[in-house]
């Protein structure tokens, strides 16, 4: 019997994505399938996710869904499910998931997450006709309010797993809205949602989930610590046996440099010669000299990715005699910065800012190397594609780039299992010291080779880890 499963989440590609949510969201109900579980995904009928899925059938009407009324659609993408929360009044609007095109935050996101978890618990009890959820998978803060709903609905009720994708983004709102989101009295408590004098949409997830997971091992550890936990450390601290990490894979369907149809030169590991097409068509596109070692950058500009210390280590870059191409959108200083660099440093730093899913496959076949300098980082999926293109990830020692990257350091280099560079602790020094090693490496063609090969032949996909998923909701489930 398939073990029906109803994953609560913000993004899911292709539909809607910010950021590797989205991916791991869209990329785990058909990891799950060989391992029988049927995962049913609920999320906000944005206008992008009503336009790209088909008329669909609605399921389920709310008349007045915090503030009017509501529909859900059953509706299939590519064989996987999906339920769509059709709320005109909460999600008809430009811009994007979180906020409006100026850039903020929408000033009523508490009751449009809200919403989303209202109608997760009603849909865990049968409203929308699919069969009752053994286990309900919420991700991160906005699908968090569910596990209050449930938790406090007197029906029998699914075991939650709760998983965070990233434990900065908290969703924290004034405590005045809990009547308005209907939670009872009895919710706004510290054995609760209460967090900090407000509804904590995280915390309540946090504290009322059977199961905690996030996307590395090593983030599991670091979240248990008041630096890596952000306020949420002492509430996990003190279930800690009941946190684990499991890593997040890619799609190696989509990410298969021997098929990838955006690439304007297919290659594999047993024959790289059309990667260095690649690499001049990414010299090209970003106007660089396409002799040198490339440093290539796909990122959120944000302090998270530590993208500030790369813009200071600028100078040690072309001093090296390297380049580096970077695409990007984000904190506009960071943007700013960025486009300056480029500026000044014409054919030797280049920049796109913006969001665009080919030039990221471009530049994962065509850069030598990737660089993820995050300050922390629950798991990462960049480096992740770069092992798979043989680009050599270069890359902070936290979270998941710490359990996904085996570093070239003399024990590495003598076992033969290197796959990139790590550098520790995170700041400038380490960095350059890092990028100096990389030069070193790339230099000896014959370890780069090795580097190269071994990423490569990493295993990158969801197969071992939609495993361990598909135990834990077994287990779960009796
Ligand atoms: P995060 O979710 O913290 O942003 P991840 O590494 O987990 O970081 O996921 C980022 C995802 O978004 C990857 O699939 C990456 O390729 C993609 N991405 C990030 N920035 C861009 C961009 N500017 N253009 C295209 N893809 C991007
Ligand atoms: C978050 C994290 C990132 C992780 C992604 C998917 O956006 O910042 O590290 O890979 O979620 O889990």
């Amino acid at each position: 019997m398939p073990l029906p499963v109803l994953a609560v989440a913000s993004e899911a590609y292709p539909l809607i994505k910010t950021g590797g949510l989205a991916d791991v969201v869209g990329a785990l109900p058909a990891a799950l399938r060989p391992h029988g579980v049927e995962v049913t995904t609920l999320i906000p009928g944005y206008p992008k996710v009503l336009g790209a899925l088909g008329p669909g059938e609605t399921v389920a009407r709310f008349a007045d869904l915090f503030g009017g009324p509501a529909a859900v659609i059953a509706t299939e993408l590519d064989g996987a499910d999906f339920l769509v929360l059709d709320a005109p009044h909460l999600y008809a609007r430009g811009g994007g998931p979180y906020g409006g095109p100026d850039g903020r935050d929408w000033t009523d996101n508490a009751q449009r997450f809200a919403a989303l978890g209202f109608v997760a618990n009603e849909i865990a009890h049968g409203a929308a006709g699919m069969p009752l959820p053994a286990v309900v998978h919420l991700h991160d803060w906005q699908a968090g309010l569910a596990a209050a709903y449930i938790a406090h609905d007197p029906r029998p009720r699914p075991k939650m797993v709760a998983t965070i994708h990233n434990i900065a983004f908290q969703g924290w709102f004034p405590a005045s809205l809990a009547a308005e989101l209907r939670l009872p009295p009895e919710a706004m408590s510290v054995d609760g949602v209460e967090y900090y004098g407000g509804v904590g949409f995280l915390k309540s997830a946090l504290y009322h989930a059977d199961r905690v997971t996030t996307v590395s091992p090593t983030y599991a550890c670091e979240i248990l610590e008041p630096d890596g936990g952000v306020g949420l450390d002492g509430l996990l601290a003190g279930r800690a046996a009941t946190v684990s990490g499991i890593l997040n894979g890619i799609d190696t369907q989509v990410w298969n440099p021997a098929t990838d149809p955006r690439l304007p030169a297919r290659f594999s590991a047993e024959n790289l010669s059309g990667r260095a097409e690649n690499r001049r068509a990414l010299a090209e596109r970003f106007g660089l000299e396409s002799d040198r070692l490339t440093f290539g950058v796909v990122s959120r500009l944000s302090v998270q990715k530590g993208l500030d210390l790369l813009a200071g280590a600028a100078p040690l870059i072309l001093e090296l005699g390297a380049n580096l191409a970077l695409i990007g959108a984000g904190d506009l200083w960071l943007e700013d910065r960025y486009a300056a660099l480029s500026l000044e440093n014409p054919g030797r730093i280049g920049t796109f800012i913006g969001y665009d899913e080919d030039l990221a496959h471009l530049m994962q076949a065509g850069a030598d190397a990737i660089l993820v300098p995050s300050r922390f980082e629950p798991c990462g999926l960049t480096q992740l594609c770069a092992l798979r293109y043989g680009a050599v990830p270069v890359v902070a020692r936290v979270g998941g780039l710490a359990d996904t990257v085996i570093d070239a350091n003399p024990a590495g280099l003598a076992a033969g299992v290197a796959t990139g560079v790590q550098f520790s602790p995170v700041g400038q020094p380490a960095l350059e010291s890092a990028l100096r090693r990389t030069a070193a490496l790339w230099a000896a063609k014959d370890e780069w080779a090795k580097l190269q090969a071994n990423g490569m032949a990493s295993d990158v996909s969801w197969n071992a880890s939609a495993r361990a998923y598909a135990d834990m909701f077994r287990r779960l489930a009796g």
